[in-house]
């Protein structure tokens, strides 16, 4: 959980905006992703964590049909009929709470209260560590206490998503959702995205993550995700036609498969579609690593997700392969890759405990060096998942 002062920081602006005291407060932690990188919506592994830094979300309910929601780093309000939101332009940062709102209604029926709620957080905006997840999972469990009901952590998870895509407008896949919520302490979260089943993996205690935020404009609303996920739903087409065996999805193709055959497909859709198919190989392979305790193999694996992201998905950027090229070189470290969406964001290394911090020193100044100024370098824990913290 993010420092206690977060929260104290929230209570005090809720009384002073709202005249009491939540009757609820949820809290939803932000992820790293460490390896898998755009197979949740093609239906393959993951592995992530949740991470100690996140959102809280608190509320109280009010005697007639209005919500009045506030970002708590902003202290802007929006007023809208609870049981009926509107998608805001103005307060864009609205539609996140919005959207679980209207999903809330869908699911539990039409809210006969509305509720004052205030949110506030620590995950770096636009850092490729998930703060919409947070908010939105964060906002659900709230919510759907403040109503007295208690949700499944998958359909915590479903709704976010579903929020984000519908009222948000990315297609994102379960992965920030899913990690948000069944996060646990000292664990990865290996993700199967076909069964949606979510299993803990330890990994050695003698090595730990450090997250660099190369602060790189980070796309996904611009439509550059959209487009990736098109290009792999195409090339899954391809392969339905072409395979001997039934392909739903690019889970269901194997390296040697995409080996064969991508040279008679659309060239671009090939090139996509590698990166995924590779990244489902490397996840499982990285699982048994994990098992046999090899961090350093392991960190291996994170390298060349990085290269297939640069090569193959071109969703990497040179902020972010310049913290990895850099990564090789730093003694302590492991691997390092891209964590999320890419375009920009994040980087997340994996580096022995004892040289983690002269590894986030060195790696912030070989940034600088080539930039001007250093990359927002911090060390993560892999921590809790999402849950109501008061009421
Ligand atoms: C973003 C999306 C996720 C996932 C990752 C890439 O974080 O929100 O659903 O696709 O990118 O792995």
């Amino acid at each position: 959980m993010p420092s206690e002062s977060v929260l104290s920081e929230l209570l005090a602006k809720f009384a002073a905006t709202y005249g009491r005291d939540p009757a609820v407060v949820a809290y939803a932690p932000g992820r790293i992703e460490v390896l898998g990188n755009h197979t949740d919506y093609n239906e393959g592994y993951v592995l992530s964590a949740a991470i100690d830094y996140g959102t809280f979300f608190a509320a109280a309910p009010r005697d007639d049909g209005t919500a009045r929601l506030t970002a708590g780093d902003i202290m802007e309000t929006v007023e809208f009929p609870a049981a009926a939101p509107e998608r805001s332009e103005s307060a864009s940062w609205s539609n996140y709470v919005k959207g679980c709102v209207a999903l809330l209604g869908d699911r539990l029926g039409p809210p006969d209260r509305g509720f004052d709620a205030m949110f506030l957080g620590n995950v770096p905006l636009g850092s490729g560590l998930s703060s919409s997840a947070a908010l939105e999972c964060s906002a659900i469990l709230a919510l759907a206490r403040l109503r007295g009901a208690s949700l499944p952590k998958l359909d915590v998870a479903k709704m976010g998503q579903r929020a984000e895509n519908e009222w948000a407008g990315v297609k994102c896949g379960l992965l920030d959702q899913a990690s948000s919520v069944f996060g646990e302490k000292d664990a990865l979260v290996m993700s199967d995205f076909r069964t949606c089943e979510f299993k803990p993996v330890s990994f050695p205690p003698d090595v730990c993550f450090l997250m660099c935020n190369t602060h790189a404009k980070h796309a996904l609303v611009d439509g550059a995700y959209n487009e990736r996920r098109d290009r792999c739903e195409r090339a899954a087409r391809f392969f339905a036609a072409a395979l001997p065996h039934p392909v739903s999805a690019l889970r269901d193709v194997s390296w040697d498969e995409w080996t064969e055959h991508h040279g008679d497909m659309d060239e671009l859709d090939a090139k996509r579609s590698a990166h995924p198919i590779g990244e489902d190989e490397r996840v499982l392979a990285g699982v048994e690593l994990l098992r046999e305790g090899d961090a350093a193999a392991f960190g291996r694996l994170m390298f060349e997700s990085h290269e297939s992201s640069r090569t193959y998905f071109e969703n990497s950027c040179p902020e972010l392969d310049a913290v990895v090229d850099a990564a090789r070189g730093v003694p302590g470290v492991l691997g390092a890759r891209l964590s999320g969406g890419g375009f920009g964001g994040s980087a997340v290394v994996l580096v022995e405990r004892r040289a983690a911090e002269t590894a986030a020193a060195a790696l912030a100044s070989a940034y600088a060096r080539r930039f001007g100024s250093p990359c927002d370098v911090r060390a993560v824990s892999c921590s809790e998942g999402a849950r109501v913290v008061r009421g």
